[in-house]
């Protein structure tokens, strides 16, 4: 890469609504877990006092995928708190489509939401990273964020023989996972700072768990291994160029279950010693709906038509960012759907053990 490309400056899923259609196993991954959360609020007991009780979504994208979680959640507030007003504030970077938000939240789409349901109710949002302060000091009661938290501030160095750090080994797996613990670290101190006393965090993140899984690579056909080599193939025939190839990389850290831990378990580390207690952590993997569909209906073309999808709303801003900022757009649009075709071409022709598989650790921590 000539320079360091900051996230921030790229990232955003596929708008207009796609993100929410494309990915209901992100929804999944939600909705299964709501219960750590309701227990959460149930141990947090928040006082009926009259207060702003304040909740995020941190990395929400068009808030379609957390729509019935939330608003479960904030039901269970309005019970527990009749006196108190809702402050609901959904946060993602600044080329999120947030009019996407906000239709599906005021009930614009075909997506049913809560907000005629629960009264006294304010929502915003916010186009801060969660990298940096969101909302002012001890007004945080729930911070929840889902699938987001992988995504770091920027790539720390261009991958030789991959686009994906788990696909390295050695300096550019250091790299990137000292980057990853800066950033974790960074963010966790930020929300510790946002938290009110006994207030608490759900974060739902992507990462490896005790058997080494990853999103996509679950034993079957690895996921981010089937991007590379495709990705790899066009520089082969000339499709793109191998700058480009090397200018594509996953801004994104896939932690283990110890990296997770580790700023909370240490002693010495300013998040500890900031009041951030870790209530509860564990590792699940949800399965790819599109796969657990296709064991069902047999249809590979369909599978791979429905399965795409899912890949490219979260995944094609960084091949769009790796290719030169030279060609016009309508031509590295051109590249990106010839990209996605070939592997939908693939999963067509050999479906058997594609699936992406969701592997998140779910962490519930206190601020005391
Ligand atoms: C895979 S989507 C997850 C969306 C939703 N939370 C879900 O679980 O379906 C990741 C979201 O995180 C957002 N994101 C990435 N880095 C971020 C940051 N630093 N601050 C806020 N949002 C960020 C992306 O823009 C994207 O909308």
């Amino acid at each position: 890469m000539s320079q360091a490309l900051q996230t921030d400056d790229f990232m955003a899923m596929k708008g207009a609504g796609y993100y929410s259609k494309a990915t209901i196993g992100a929804k999944h991954v939600m909705d299964n877990a709501a219960g750590l959360i309701l227990d959460a609020l149930e141990r947090m007991d928040p006082p009926d006092n009259g207060a702003t009780f304040t909740m995020t979504d941190m990395g929400c994208a068009d808030g379609g995928t957390s729509i019935d979680m939330v608003g479960r959640v904030l039901k269970e507030v309005r019970g527990r708190c009749p006196s108190r007003p809702i402050q609901m504030i959904y946060t993602d970077l600044p080329r999120n489509d947030f009019s996407q938000l906000f239709q599906i939240v005021h009930g614009l789409t075909d997506i049913e939401s809560y907000f005629t349901d629960i009264d006294d109710l304010y929502v915003y949002g916010c186009a801060t990273s969660f990298h940096q302060k969101m909302v002012p000091p001890g007004s945080l009661h729930l911070g929840h964020s889902a699938t987001a938290s992988h995504y770091i501030t920027e790539v720390p160095c261009s991958l030789q023989n991959h686009v994906h750090m788990v696909g390295t080994a050695g300096a550019e797996r250091d790299a990137f996972e000292a980057k990853g613990a800066v950033d974790w670290q960074n963010m966790l101190l930020n929300r510790t700072e946002e938290l009110a006393p006994g207030g608490r965090l759900a974060l739902f993140n992507f990462g490896i768990d005790e058997e080494g899984r990853y999103l996509g690579h679950t034993g079957g056909v690895s996921m981010f291994d089937t991007f590379n080599e495709l990705w790899r193939g066009m520089v082969d025939d000339g499709s793109i160029t191998q700058d480009e190839y090397l200018a594509t990389n996953f801004p994104q850290c896939y932690r283990t279950v110890d990296q997770f831990a580790a700023p909370l378990r240490d002693e010495a580390n300013p998040v500890r010693q900031a009041g951030l207690r870790l209530e509860h952590i564990e590792t699940r993997v949800v399965r790819c709906p599109f796969a657990e569909d296709f064991e069902r209906h047999r249809d590979a073309e369909r599978f791979a038509a429905e399965y795409i999808p899912t890949l490219r709303s979260w995944s094609e801003p960084v091949f769009l960012a790796g290719l030169s900022g030279g060609r016009p757009g309508s031509e590295r649009a051109a590249i990106v759907n010839d990209f996605y075709q070939r592997y939908q071409r693939r999963v067509a022709d050999a479906p058997r053990g594609h699936a992406m598989d969701y592997v998140h650790c779910y962490m519930i921590c206190e601020k005391i």
